[in-house]
């Protein structure tokens, strides 16, 4: 399994994946955009030749690094991968100059919860409706020195 940047070419294929693991996703020429942003905050991870999950990250203000998604194909879950996906996305923020991290998720997502918890994100805040009415959302903090 590796884990490295996406190539432009593979975009259409991470945006099918995230149509079939999220209710709302983004369309792939987000993802693009994304991508001509910052190539190193795309990541893929890749098994056998096959596409099993992606990360994305952004850089927002004063070094706010944003965990945006860590998303699966279902056969690729309950392995590691998610975890070892989250810390490479993690490592490209911090390359990229973010000083704290923060990352986003459905407060009922239990197994998103976890694994940041097991990497050591912390709840910080929860803002209702923000994915849309009755879809909340909970923003996770890795504490200490860089968060
Ligand atoms: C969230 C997701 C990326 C986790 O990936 P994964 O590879 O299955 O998780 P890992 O195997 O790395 O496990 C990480 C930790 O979470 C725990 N965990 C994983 N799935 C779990 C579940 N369904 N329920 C409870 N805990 C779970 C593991 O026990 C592990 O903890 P540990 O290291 O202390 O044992 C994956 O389930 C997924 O793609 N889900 C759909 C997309 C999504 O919700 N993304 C997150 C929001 S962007």
């Amino acid at each position: 399994m590796t884990i490295r940047p996406a190539r432009r070419a593979e975009i259409d294929a991470i945006a099918r994946l995230d149509r079939e693991v999220f209710a709302q996703s983004f369309p792939a020429f987000s993802l693009r955009q994304f991508h001509d942003l910052d190539p190193e905050l795309l990541l893929v991870a890749e098994d056998d030749g096959r596409l099993a999950g992606h990360a994305l990250g952004a850089l927002g203000r004063d070094g706010e690094g944003w965990v945006l998604v860590v998303a699966l194909a279902a056969e690729a879950r309950g392995k590691g991968l998610g975890r070892a996906l989250l810390a490479a996305i993690c490592a490209a923020l911090e390359r990229a100059g973010a000083r704290r991290i923060r990352a986003t998720v459905a407060p009922g997502n239990a197994a998103s919860r976890a694994m940041l918890a097991a990497t050591g994100f912390e709840p910080l805040a929860e803002e209702k409706d923000y994915f849309g009415p009755g879809e909340d959302r909970l923003v996770m903090a890795r504490p200490g020195g860089r968060g």
